[in-house]
């Protein structure tokens, strides 16, 4: 049976397999489908086995039966616990696909009518182009501009769709260098199609060398600190003293007591909302409507530099981006911006 599913798979229907959730994704896929076939087959060689036996001429005086239990509890408990296989398997399937390793390396995708605008830790900005390194898992937070599109990795079995208002999160560890498709495969608008682009897995040294040609801006986080001046939210947000809005020094990731009396982590989503619509969740201690709202001024790759700036003043912050390309932890607060006027209201 193995062998069978193996010869399936090689089948030019399928593209190659190419990261490391790949092969138990396909091994469910055929486990699957082989079941269906099988109970297909049982279904119908069932029925034209009675049909002909049974039929009027060779059984004239065919009598009713009237149920047997032990029959029904068979064809009702037996295909129950093949469910229940796929069902367990799917699930832990599933559970893993959602939950990407802490040392994952982060990159951020934002969805567009009608292109993939990838950014990387270091700045480093592509359109319909992902570059990965072979072996490293990948985690990818994507962020939809306008409408839903879907991203889309065959060759690696990943596909999550991206909703406008939220982060979505999808991960992998390539395991074949080499040059893959990605497609958006959520209908969204008339050159949906064209929304493809690819993904390049290049061995450790080839990525290391790629890494270190682009980046002229500086680090996601210097092109959000550049922002972060820009947009006046250093007059607020002062960095070592209070202001009228919380100190965002040393927030990343750590629990947050709102207003109202919930608890929750300042993580992504968080600081995301924060941006974009403030009064959603209120820090305790501070008055609503204090901080204007972002949305429709900002575009959601900015969003993803602010975060990355507010991320890089929290020194604990076990590292997610990886590698030689990580900036400076800790930036030191300007003083210029610390000291603008007009923010600090007496506490
Ligand atoms: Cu984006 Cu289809």
């Amino acid at each position: 049976m193995l062998a069978s599913m193996r010869i399936l798979a090689d089948l030019p229907l399928f593209p190659v397999a190419a990261s490391e959730q790949a092969g138990s994704i396909d091994a469910l896929y055929w486990f699957i489908t082989a079941i269906s076939i099988l109970m297909t087959v049982i279904i119908f060689l069932g029925l034209g086995i009675f049909a002909w036996k049974y039929h009027n001429k060779r059984h004239p005086h065919a009598t009713q039966i009237e149920g047997s239990t032990k029959l029904e509890l068979t064809w009702s408990i037996l295909p129950f616990l093949i469910m229940l296989i796929m069902f367990g398997w799917g699930a832990d399937l599933y559970y893993k696909a959602q939950t990407p390793p802490k040392d994952a390396m982060e990159i951020f995708v934002t969805g567009k009518q009608w292109m993939w605008k990838i950014q990387y830790p270091d700045g480093t900005r592509e359109i319909n182009a992902l570059h990965v390194p072979v072996g490293q898992p990948v985690k990818l937070t994507m962020a939809s501009e306008d409408v839903i599109h879907s991203f889309s990795i065959p060759a690696f079995r990943v596909r999550h769709d991206v909703m406008p208002g939220h982060y979505n999160t999808l991960w992998f560890t390539a395991t074949k260098p080499g040059h893959y498709h990605l497609f958006c495969t959520e209908y969204c608008g008339d050159q949906h199609a064209g929304m493809i682009g690819w993904v390049d897995v290049l061995e450790p040294r080839e990525y290391a060398n790629w890494a270190s040609g682009g980046a002229s801006q500086g680090s996601l986080a210097e092109q959000g600190q550049k922002l972060f001046e820009q947009n006046g939210c250093a007059t607020c947000h002062l960095l070592d003293q209070q202001g009228r809005c919380p100190i965002l020094r040393g927030l990343y990731n750590k629990p947050v007591q709102l207003a109202d009396g919930r608890t929750v982590i300042a993580d992504d989503a968080y600081i995301r909302e924060s941006i974009l619509d403030p009064n959603a969740k209120i820090v305790a201690g501070f008055q609503p409507n204090v901080m204007p709202n972002f949305k429709g001024q900002i575009s959601e790759e900015n969003v993803i530099q602010l975060i990355a700036y507010i991320k890089s003043l929290s020194p604990s912050t076990p590292a997610s981006q990886q590698g030689s390309q990580q900036p400076p932890v800790v930036i030191a607060p300007k003083a210029g911006a610390a000291a603008k006027p007009g923010g600090a209201a007496q506490h």
